[in-house]
C-alpha cells in the first residue's frame, strides 16, 4: 500500500477590500449578477463571474427549472458563454457567490458543485493555466489557485485513448 496525500491551500480573507482591484471587481459583477438569477424553486440566487485574461468579464446566475433538472448554475452559465464567445481566450478567475432570498450574502463561501468543477477543469486543462477560483461569503472569501485542488482525480480525456 502506499498513500497519497493531497495538500490543498486555500487562501483566507476577511473582507473584499483585502484583494487585488481587480477581483473586487469581479466580486461585485458576480454579485449584481446573482440579483438577476431565475431561482424561484430554490430561492438561492448564484452569481458568477469570470475573468478573462484579455481584461473581459462575463458573468451568469442560476437558471432553474419546474422540470429541475434541466436547470443550470450559475459558474456553468457563465463560462459556457465565455467559451461560445471567447473561445481562445484562457480564463484567470472565477468569483462565485449567492443570496439565500435574493437578499442575505449566505455566510459561509459557496463552493461549485462536482458538474461545476468538472466544467472549470476543462477550461484549465483546455488552456494549459490555472483557473483561480474566489468562493465569497458574508463571513469570509476563499481563494484557490489552482481549480484542480477542488477536484484532485477530475476526469479528463486521457481517460478516453
Ligand atoms: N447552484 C449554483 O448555481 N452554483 C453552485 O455552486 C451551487 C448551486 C444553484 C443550483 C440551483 O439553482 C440552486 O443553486 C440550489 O442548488
Amino acid at each position: 500500500m502506499k498513500a497519497l496525500n493531497i495538500n490543498l491551500q486555500i487562501k483566507e480573507y476577511e473582507r473584499a477590500e483585502e484583494l487585488s482591484e481587480g477581483y473586487q471587481l469581479l466580486i461585485k459583477k458576480a454579485s449584481d449578477a446573482a440579483h438577476g438569477a431565475y431561482a424561484p424553486y430554490s430561492t438561492f440566487y448564484v452569481g458568477a463571474a469570470v475573468l478573462l485574461e484579455n481584461g473581459e468579464i462575463i458573468t451568469g446566475n442560476n437558471q432553474e427549472n419546474a422540470a429541475y433538472p434541466s436547470g443550470l448554475c450559475a459558474e456553468r452559465v457563465a463560462l459556457f458563454y465565455a467559451n461560445a464567445h471567447f473561445p481562445n481566450v484562457k480564463v484567470n478567475a472565477i468569483a462565485i457567490v449567492a443570496f439565500l432570498n435574493n437578499q442575505t450574502m449566505a455566510d459561509e463561501p459557496v463552493p461549485p458543485c462536482g458538474s461545476c468543477r468538472q466544467v472549470i477543469m476543462e477550461s484549465q486543462l483546455r488552456q494549459q493555466k490555472p483557473v483561480t477560483l474566489i468562493l465569497v461569503g458574508k463571513n469570509k472569501i476563499q481563494l484557490i489557485e489552482d481549480a484542480s485542488l477542488l477536484l484532485p482525480l477530475y476526469f479528463n480525456k486521457r481517460m478516453l485513448l
